[in-house]
């Protein structure tokens, strides 16, 4: 049986290689990547879905603000195991990050995807059309949903990444 869980110290190397798995060794060379390179994710909002001990899908959510001051959160990487897909994993990891992104008191989160994937969550580009991302992204996949309505009203500018800094950046790791 596949469960949700946060993610913990023991399953990075699992997640890792997951990551490398499904999007590539070039994997960091994604724009959204800018925005959590040497960042910790949002405080309780890594999860990860396993199957027995095996890591087989991971989601997490990290601290950003739009240009004109909205506070959001960026949900990604999303990803599932190949064997896994299709069970809904990818889903239930979606649905808990926004779950506890609300409960948590969040106001909205953005994230790049295929509208056709992430518009059964309520993801939606209403309101991302003045935002940017320090990199090229292809302005239809840039979609948000609002946790609480009206949050992104007026939503413009370069988004930042605002989280806490890693102790020891992997850019900088030996
Ligand atoms: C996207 C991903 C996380 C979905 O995980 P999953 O566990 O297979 O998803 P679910 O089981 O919850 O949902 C499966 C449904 O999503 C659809 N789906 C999966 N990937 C999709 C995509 N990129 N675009 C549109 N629909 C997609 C499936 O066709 C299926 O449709 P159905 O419900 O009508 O049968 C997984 O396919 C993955 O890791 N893909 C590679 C990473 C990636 O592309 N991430 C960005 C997604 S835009």
């Amino acid at each position: 049986m596949t469960t949700i869980r946060h993610e913990l110290n023991a399953d990075i190397g699992a997640r890792e290689a997951l990551l490398d798995q499904v999007f590539g060794r070039n994997r960091r060379r994604k724009t959204s990547e800018r925005l959590r390179a040497d960042r910790l994710p949002a405080d309780g909002l890594s999860f990860v879905a396993v199957d027995g001990n095996r890591v087989v899908g991971t989601a997490r959510l990290w601290n950003i603000a739009c240009g004109s001051g909205q506070p959001a959160l960026l949900l990604g990487p999303v990803a599932v195991e190949p064997s896994c897909r299709n069970r809904g994993i990818g889903a239930a990891l979606v649905r808990r990050a926004i779950t506890d992104a609300r409960r948590l008191g969040h106001q909205a989160v953005i994230l790049v995807g295929g509208p056709p994937y992430y518009s059964r969550f309520g993801f939606t580009a209403e309101k991302t059309a003045a935002v940017r991302l320090p990199g090229p992204v292809e302005r239809h996949r840039l979609l948000a949903i609002e946790l609480v309505p009206g949050t992104l009203n007026g939503a413009r500018g370069m988004i930042s990444a605002t989280g806490r800094m890693q102790a020891m950046p992997e850019s900088r790791a030996a």
